[in-house]
């Protein structure tokens, strides 16, 4: 394994006095052990500190001198302070949270010193006369080692060390039943032995309990609660699919108001079947020339936080697939003064407090929970999920009770492990990856327009009109492509750079590809994808003709709950009769499932909504006109699709909403 560099920078501008720390701290690392390949450097103003935090991702640690000063030029040589130690302590907090900070301090300021920085992220102070060079080491050096700490991951690994017999679960025995196998031992061979020594059960007690932790869980999840700026942190096994789903249910009882954007994941929507809440549906802003839904502009939120003060919570997502993040501090603080709680899906950012580029992240806007896939965009394993929690009313028994309903009592402890490590790896290198992750996003753009052919979006280009004035910004490191030039489908193009180049996409409107860049992204697989494309550009194809999905229509009407007419029997009806006509006996009936057409993925009906006309027309278009399309909830009765409907009866027996409520 490659042994890390991590350079701590001391700033003081007294040259000779930094020269004596930076020699003795240097020959203390030398002769103690150094596990983290420290090296001490100076600079001698707050401005050289702050462009050495932007431009060395290898800084793990700053020790500042409580006065700066700068020598004047002039001819009496007057010392002007250029930075107070806290105005420099909050410059580099607000760049690099992540970084510690320790304050060279004087013994006769000390508490002055203390009190100015109180409040601050220091973690420590050292006097600036004892010059006790092996003990500052000694300090700085543990300090590290706590960022370094992986609990779950050591002592999973430890014991799989330990090589103990198992009588438990798993079945496969530390790949025992299959190692030897004449059938299946290449399943062993190819997917390799750790993966089966580690598949571990809640029979070993010093693997903790994932639902109930006590040990080196609790002490995991404390330690990435830290790095991510929560005051609770807590390891989801199931995706933030499931992530939202225990938020749902933590925070909304039956019938209470939760205002979510309707191009919310699908998660949300089951979670609002789930918890029996009353959804009021927000529409998403859309792109009509690629497709491409964005946020819920901020107006349409202000007037609906404003109109349902009574909600309990409002979702929304940042940033969005194609990266699009909300403006989030004035949208938080709005549902705030009304007491609403705010839970934001950070699926597609897990990520972004790691460098300035993407923040404010939502617990810096504010939010009270956040979710995020670790998977999707840090090196977690699938399904890997974080919740981070920073509510001042969280109730943390009702939050516990709904974690362990939608939690396996089988949790997969490689995935545990995996967060442990996502966490220990953002911290101590994400600004440098992320860095790099930024600069190739950039190269690429740059190339892929140079094709003459392909044209990356902008965010000006990405961006709704409505949402145009509603300070969104663009995380760069989603890349979103304009083919509609380059004489392919964008099935065929899909296809194309599969087949012939072996390259796979993340996701795809009629005429755009996106391609996603994650800390995992290398300039050779830049290149690859460049040249893929300029030899497709090259070969000057007629463009194609390309058919647009339809704009799903507008919500209708909530009639009742989604949970209670998501548990009606109902009835099937068809959608289009024998000779493909739309049925007209659907019109003014209420949907009893979720009917979502992906892409855009969008649901146009949703338990317990008044189906329409033009409801019915769009879906039977749908139907008719892309046959590659996926209408999710469709059921089909031989050949002839239908929808779950309630039956009058069952109507009947509901409780009708007031449709004022819904807002549109
Ligand atoms: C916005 C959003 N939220 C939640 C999820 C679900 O995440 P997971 O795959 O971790 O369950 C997804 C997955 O694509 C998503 O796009």
């Amino acid at each position: 394994m490659k042994k890390p560099i991590s350079r701590i920078l001391i700033i003081n501008d007294e040259k000779l006095i930094l020269r004596e720390f930076v020699k003795g701290l240097n020959a203390a690392a030398k002769s103690m052990e150094n596990p983290f390949g420290i090296i001490f450097s100076g600079v001698t103003t707050a401005h050289e500190a702050l462009q050495s935090i932007e431009q060395d991702g290898d800084i793990q640690a700053l020790v500042v001198d409580d006065r700066l000063y700068t020598l004047k030029n002039t001819a009496k040589h007057a010392r002007d302070l250029q930075m107070t130690a806290l105005d420099l302590v909050q410059k580099i907090t607000y760049f690099r949270p992540e970084l510690n900070i320790y304050i060279l301090i004087a013994q006769e300021q000390e508490d002055e010193v203390v009190d100015a920085l109180f409040s601050e992220t220091v973690d420590g102070y050292f006097y600036r006369e004892e010059r006790d060079y092996r003990g500052m080491y000694r300090i700085l050096n543990a300090q590290l080692q706590e960022k370094a700490r992986t609990p779950f991951y050591d002592q999973l690994k430890n014991y799989v060390l330990m090589a103990k017999d198992a009588w438990h679960t798993p079945g496969h025995s530390s790949g025992d039943s299959l190692r030897d196998s004449p059938w299946v031992s290449d399943f062993y061979e190819f997917i390799g032995e750790h993966i089966f020594r580690a598949d571990l059960s809640v029979s070993v007690p010093m693997l903790d309990s994932l639902m109930e932790p006590t040990g080196v869980i609790a002490e995991a999840q404390k330690i990435a609660s830290k790095a991510f700026g929560a005051q609770r942190t807590f390891f989801a096994t199931n995706g933030t699919s499931t992530a939202n789903k225990v938020i749902f249910q933590t925070l909304l009882a039956p019938g209470n108001k939760l205002l979510l954007d309707r191009n919310c994941h699908k998660s949300v929507h089951h979670g609002v079947v789930l918890s029996g809440a009353h959804p009021i549906y927000l529409d998403s802003s859309v792109n009509k020339k690629f497709n491409i839904y964005g946020p819920v502009p901020k107006q349409t939120l202000f007037d609906a936080i404003e109109k349902h003060h009574d909600a309990q919570a409002l979702i929304l997502t940042s940033c969005t697939y194609d990266g699009l993040r909300y403006d989030l501090p004035p949208i938080i603080q709005a549902a705030h003064a009304k007491g609403i709680k705010v839970i934001i899906d950070e699926a597609w950012y897990g990520f972004a407090r790691f460098h300035p580029a993407f923040r404010p992240t939502a617990l810096e806007a504010g939010a009270d929970y956040a979710t995020q896939s670790t998977h999707k965009v840090l090196s977690a394993f699938s399904q890997s999920s974080m919740i981070h929690v920073n509510d001042p009313d969280f109730n943390e028994h009702i939050f516990r009770e709904n974690f362990n309903m939608h939690t396996s009592t089988s949790p997969q402890y490689s995935m545990i492990a995996s967060l442990d490590i996502s966490r220990k790896q953002i911290v101590l290198e994400g600004y440098k990856l992320l860095s790099r992750t930024l600069e190739l996003a950039k190269e690429l753009r740059a190339q892929i327009n140079s094709t003459g052919v392909f044209q990356v979006l902008e965010l000006s280009e990405l961006l709704p009109d409505e949402i145009k004035q509603d300070n969104i910004q663009l995380d760069s490191t989603k890349v979103t492509v304009d083919i509609s030039r380059c004489g392919f489908t964008v099935e065929e193009l899909i296809q194309e750079l599969f087949e012939r180049f072996n390259i796979q996409v993340e996701k795809s409107t009629f005429n755009t590809l996106t391609l996603l860049l994650t800390i995992g992204t290398t300039r050779s697989k830049v290149s690859r994808l460049y040249d893929a494309l300029m030899r497709i550009a090259r070969e000057n194809r007629a463009p194609r003709r390309l058919y647009q999905v339809l704009e799903p229509p507008h919500f209708t009407e909530l009639k009742y709950l989604p949970r209670d007419a998501f548990y009606c029997g109902g009835e099937l009806v068809p959608l289009l009769d024998e000779q493909d006509k739309v049925n007209p006996n659907l019109n003014e009936r209420v949907c009893a499932d979720q009917i979502t057409p992906y892409p855009p993925g969008i649901p146009v009906l949703v338990p317990g909504q008044m189906i329409t006309k033009e409801v019915i027309q769009y879906l039977a278009n749908m139907l008719r006109s892309q046959k590659r399309i996926e209408v999710h909830g469709i059921i089909y009765d031989g050949y002839l699709p239908c929808l779950r409907i309630l039956t009058i009866p069952e109507e009947k027996n509901l409780k009708k909403l007031v449709s004022v409520d819904n807002y549109k």
